[in-house]
């Protein structure tokens, strides 16, 4: 593919993958040969155990240079300055507990820590873990004393993990971390490295330090007796992608959801089920917030008697009646605060721009994000998205195929402007 990277001129950034030994490490493989392939100059460094996981001749031959595995190099006495010190960025794919346990401790005993602790330069760690060790409280911490350092982290995904278990931890796949890498090398000039603090090409990416943010996401769930509900399709990736999204640029975000998944650190999760629960939620969360972002896909009916034990066949084909639910985000609009900023979302199949540009002003929204999901790969329950945002200042940004990270990130840069301008 031998593709650019948006604003990068002259020699190919550098940057250093790093390996750590997690089951993951073979996906790392994947990681190495799409960045190489987008142009990357890539300096694999893998910790020794890590070798027990994937073969240094693996990404001797995929990577830009051989693979570096450890501090006592003869040829190179003293790598882990160099490389820290050459990289445009850093990435740790996977990045394991003991690998954060020791970066966020200052350890530098290794060639990859060691680096990691001898550079400026922006760093993005990828955790992979089983779920008991992802939701620890001291790998949490951990974590968290990273992103206040200004480490990016990419937020693991709910799946199948070593063993066949089924849950959070699960490394996120190749595609969205190479995409957070182009779009964090995206304004960062090759050779200008960003200080601690600041992990973003070009914009800090704690520009929503100290905003308050609430997100909604998920469909929601109408429950015509104990064991049946009234549902949509929406999987809510895109709101968890903009709370985890808002989460890392420094917000305090809350998360008002129907869906499973494991949000990222800093994000505080409200579960919900039907659409009076996340009325509730959001008109009460809303009010000390300075962003509110309606992700959710509400259902806009639900069943006008909820029966109080389960219907049976023999009982007859029940008589649904339906009456509408509340429209939240109207609410929203009307009860809005000084400089607050709303967002909705419009979920369309034809006529998008036109329903979207209506929506935004019967709403009483700043900013509409408009997709069509008909189209492929874009919506409910892909991991990618396409999307035009429409201001009430009459602006139009539109957002080509790509990850639902990198939708969020385009959204939220938006509200900053806004917020800015406030
Ligand atoms: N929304 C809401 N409460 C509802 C329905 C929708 O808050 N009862 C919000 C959604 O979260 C979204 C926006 O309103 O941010 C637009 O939702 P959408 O389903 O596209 O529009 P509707 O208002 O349902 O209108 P229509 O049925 O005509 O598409």
């Amino acid at each position: 593919m031998g593709g650019t990277i948006p604003g990068s001129t002259g020699a190919p950034p550098f940057v250093v993958l790093g390996v750590s030994a997690g089951i993951a490490a073979y996906k790392a493989v994947d990681v190495c040969r799409r960045l190489v392939d987008a142009g990357i100059h890539v300096a694999p460094v893998l910790t020794e155990r890590a070798t027990h996981f994937v073969g240094k001749a693996t990404f001797d031959a995929l990577g830009s240079e051989p693979a570096q595995t450890t501090l006592w190099d003869e040829a190179s006495p003293i790598p882990h300055t160099r490389l820290g010190q050459r990289a445009d960025l850093i990435v740790v794919a996977p990045a394991t507990a003991d690998l954060l346990a020791r970066y966020a401790g200052g350890f530098a005993d290794d060639l990859l820590t060691a680096t990691l602790v001898a550079t400026a330069a922006p760093v993005v760690v990828c955790p992979a873990m089983h779920t008991e060790m992802w939701e620890h409280p001291a790998v949490q911490h951990n974590l968290a004393v990273l992103i206040s350092r200004g480490v990016t982290v990419v937020a693991p995904e709910e799946g199948r993990l070593a063993g066949g278990d089924i849950g959070s931890g699960r490394l996120a796949d190749p595609s969205v971390i190479v995409e957070r890498v182009l779009g964090l090398l995206g304004g960062a000039p090759r050779g200008h490295h960003l200080g601690a603090g600041t992990a973003g090409g070009g914009r800090s990416t704690r520009d929503l330090a100290g905003i308050r943010v609430v997100v909604s996401a998920g469909g929601t769930r109408e429950p015509i007796d104990p064991v049946r509900f009234l549902t949509n399709r929406s999987s809510g990736k895109q709101g968890h992608a903009l709370a985890e999204a808002a989460a890392r640029r420094g917000a305090a975000v809350v998360l008002v959801t129907t869906g499973k998944p494991a949000a990222g650190p800093g994000v505080v999760v409200e579960p919900v089920e039907t659409a009076a629960d996340m009325e509730a939620a959001m008109l009460s969360r809303a009010e000390g917030a300075d962003v509110v972002i309606m992700a959710a896909a509400v259902a806009d009916f639900r069943p006008k008697v909820v029966q109080g034990s389960k219907l049976h066949k023999a009982d007859g084909v029940p008589d649904l009646i339906l009456e509408p639910t509340p429209d939240i985000l109207s609410e929203l609009g009307r009860r809005r605060r000084q400089g607050q900023v709303l967002v909705g979302f419009a979920a369309e199949t034809e006529r998008v721009s036109e329903r979207a540009r209506a929506k935004l002003a019967d709403k009483g929204v700043d900013l509409m994000v408009a997709n069509d999901v008909s189209a492929p790969g874009v919506g409910f329950d892909h991991d990618t998205n396409e999307v035009t945002i429409l201001g009430a200042d009459g602006s139009v940004t539109d957002v080509p195929l790509r990850s639902k990270d990198a939708v969020a990130d385009a959204i939220l840069d938006r509200v900053c402007a806004l917020l800015s301008a406030r």
